[in-house]
């Protein structure tokens, strides 16, 4: 028994985690990773990002994204790839590139092209457009260099340019603090009406869940957010889930944290289209937490010496 196990016996697609190529050297980690009745999913969290592979224009590098597509195959594991337009981790070329209208959608159409391509066949889905809303409700769409050169058009010729090269990935609009219902959960929703307005082709919305032990929204909160994105037409899938502690120290918290993944998993459990859960990586080794939200940690369900937490027991349970 496992995760995967239990989510696929629940009649999930998968439970999955996202990993890195650093961390894989690590022996005890990656047999964990790699058994498939824990995981039935991995995402490359760093791996598959313009930065990593189109350092410079023109000129692909699929070294590191590569050994998380072979690994997931080796293991026989799903893959979500991750992610193709996004302002972060977006190479100096691009974002002060000083291009025009025409010549960054081209830039934007070979890359996504050439990436799609490459591993096409391979992907369950793609993260095509990531973190495109602003957190200022006064301004719905982020301004990046896309928004500002483009117009929000970027985002629906984002989309075509991936189905025309796997035909077959689901094609996912992926961001964070859209969990719950409000002003960016409605803007989300507002992007699957813009693309499927240009006659073109979205699959899913990827709810981040990059959440706050105590501070989770509710099962029924969260259902109730998920079921108005899969009225318009889309599956949902929670892409990046961590359930951070502010103090990570006081060892109360794991028995909240163990709710807050309950509730998180029970309410994808609720949705049918929900497709299934990703942890934004295991365990707390390897976490991106402490390092983006200073003082906060101890957001994943196994701790940083591989051992299960309550939180682990308690995902299990919501199955
Ligand atoms: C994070 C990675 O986990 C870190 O290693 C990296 O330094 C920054 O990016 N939203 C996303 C992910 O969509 O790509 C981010 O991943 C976390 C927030």
């Amino acid at each position: 028994t496992g995760l995967n196990a239990a989510a696929q016996a629940y009649g999930k697609l998968y439970f999955g985690s996202a990993t890195d190529n650093g961390e894989l050297t690590d022996s005890e980690y990656k047999a964990i990773l790699s058994d498939s009745n824990e995981f039935g999913q991995i995402t490359p969290g760093n791996s598959m990002k313009w930065d990593t592979v189109e350092a410079s224009r023109g000129n692909f590098d699929y070294t590191k994204g590569d050994v998380i597509a072979d690994l997931a195959e080796a293991n026989g594991q799903k893959l979500r790839c991750h992610t193709l337009v996004w302002y972060n981790q977006l190479p100096q070329w691009v974002s002060n590139g000083g291009f025009d209208n025409a010549t960054l959608i081209e830039i934007l159409q070979n890359h996504i092209t050439e990436e799609v391509t490459h591993y096409k066949g391979k992907c369950y889905a793609w993260d095509v457009v990531n973190e495109a809303i602003s957190d200022d409700s006064g301004a719905p769409l982020r301004d990046n260099i896309f928004l500002s050169t483009i117009g929000e058009a970027y985002i629906p010729i984002a989309f075509a340019a991936a189905a025309a090269a796997d035909p077959d990935a689901k094609l996912y609009y992926n961001d964070y603090s859209i969990e719950a219902p409000g002003a960016k959960s409605t803007a989300a929703q507002d992007i699957v009406k813009l693309v499927q307005s240009y006659g073109v082709k979205i699959d899913g919305i990827g709810l981040q869940d990059h959440l706050i032990v105590g501070s989770t929204p509710s099962l029924e909160d969260q259902v109730a957010n998920m079921q108005a994105f899969v009225d318009l037409g889309v599956e949902v899938a929670i892409t990046e889930l961590d359930i951070r502690a502010e103090n990570p120290d006081a060892n109360q918290y794991q028995e909240q944290q163990a709710k807050d993944y309950a509730a998180t998993v029970g309410a994808c459990n609720k949705v049918e289209a929900c497709v299934g859960v990703t942890i934004w990586d295991y365990t707390d080794k390897y976490s991106w937490v402490p390092g983006v939200f200073p003082g906060t940690g101890g957001a994943l369900p196994w701790d940083e010496n591989l051992q299960k937490k309550p939180a682990y027991d308690a995902i299990l349970e919501a199955y």
